[in-house]
């Protein structure tokens, strides 16, 4: 039996994560946070990223997915240094002799702004915003740090997560039930959406592929503007289209990396993920009715 460690493990995608890889029959660990437990059954150490003192026992790994990692929600920029960076650095003090393999997490936003042809993981990366500067230098550490002790890495970007948790359910789906959502700049930049499952089952494929000293992009290849895409799960669920709000506003509220990296306009192939996994969900429209019907058969709609 595989054994791994899951970081991030109570979060949106993580606790899927820890789901998928239980119905696989692997032996997980979670870092969860002190308080804090998984929603599967599994073994759980209790820590926090910051805390340089991080430690696992006697466990060793096959592989860690290190998930964790605060949301551009948070603007300053010194907590983000702190978990995203320090944090990162502290968990690999505590795992490096310890696992064969690192499958580290991340976004699109390190491409920065690619203009309108596709990006492949070729394009260069060009982070434009705070948040993602220092989740670079995060992925930066880990590769290099990997490489001098000879453990296995490999970094996922994921597009924007869609699922019943998360964004998608807490800042989109309940706003536009409450007419209180609304597009920043209008909404018509083109996207990379993933549904969750896939973002899971992408990762898990990297893993069991070997698909080591790779980056690889896991969205969905369609595509489609924000505009649209909230369009179509407004229709979904019955509620009205929503209108649009400055982007400036929109900064006001949710701080500018967060808007900056939504508005930002990026269109994405994924053939290379795709050569080693099979998306269930080609699309937002396969993958938001599929949202849709959980949410209704957990009462949450
Ligand atoms: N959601 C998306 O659309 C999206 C898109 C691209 C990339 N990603 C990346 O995917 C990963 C998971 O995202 P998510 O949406 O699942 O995020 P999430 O729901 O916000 O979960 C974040 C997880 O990190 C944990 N965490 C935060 N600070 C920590 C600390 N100091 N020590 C230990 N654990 C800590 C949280 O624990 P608590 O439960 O205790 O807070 C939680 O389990 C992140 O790296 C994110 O950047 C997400």
């Amino acid at each position: 039996m595989e054994s791994v460690l899951v970081t991030g493990a109570t979060g949106f995608i993580g606790s899927r994560l820890v789901h998928s890889l239980k119905e696989k029959n692997y032996s997980i660990t979670a870092l969860v946070r002190p308080g804090k437990h998984t929603k599967t059954e599994t073994d759980e150490v209790a820590g926090d990223l910051t805390d340089s003192n991080l430690e696992f026992g006697e466990r060793s790994f096959d592989c860690v997915f290190h998930l964790a990692s605060h949301t551009p929600l948070e603007k300053n920029v010194k907590v983000l240094e702190k978990v995203n960076l320090e944090g990162t650095k502290n968990l690999f003090k505590a795992i490096q002799d310890k696992t064969k393999s690192i499958i580290y997490i991340s976004g699109l936003g390190a491409y920065g702004n690619p203009g309108d042809n596709p990006i492949n993981e070729s394009n260069p990366y060009n982070p434009d915003t705070n948040f993602v500067k220092i989740r670079l230098q995060a992925q930066e550490f880990l590769e290099e740090q990997c490489k001098k002790k000879g453990i296995n890495f490999a970094v996922v970007h994921f597009g924007d997560v869609y699922g019943a948790e998360g964004w998608f359910y807490q800042m989109l789906i309940k706003r536009l039930l409450k007419k209180s959502f609304k597009l920043p700049g209008g909404g018509k930049y083109f996207k990379g959406f993933v549904n969750v499952d896939d973002a899971v089952g992408s990762t898990i494929a990297v893993y069991e592929n070997k698909g080591f000293g790779e980056s690889y992009i896991v969205a969905d290849s369609v595509p489609v503007t924000f505009k649209e895409f909230v369009n179509y799960t407004a229709d979904q669920i019955g509620a009205k289209h929503p209108g649009n709000v400055p982007n400036f506003l929109a900064k006001a509220v949710l701080g500018s990396d967060l808007i900056k990296l939504l508005t930002t306009s990026m269109k994405v192939s994924n053939q290379k993920i795709s050569k080693i996994y099979q998306f269930k969900y080609p699309s937002y429209k396969e993958g938001i009715p599929a949202v849709i019907s959980e949410l209704k058969s957990k009462n949450l709609l």
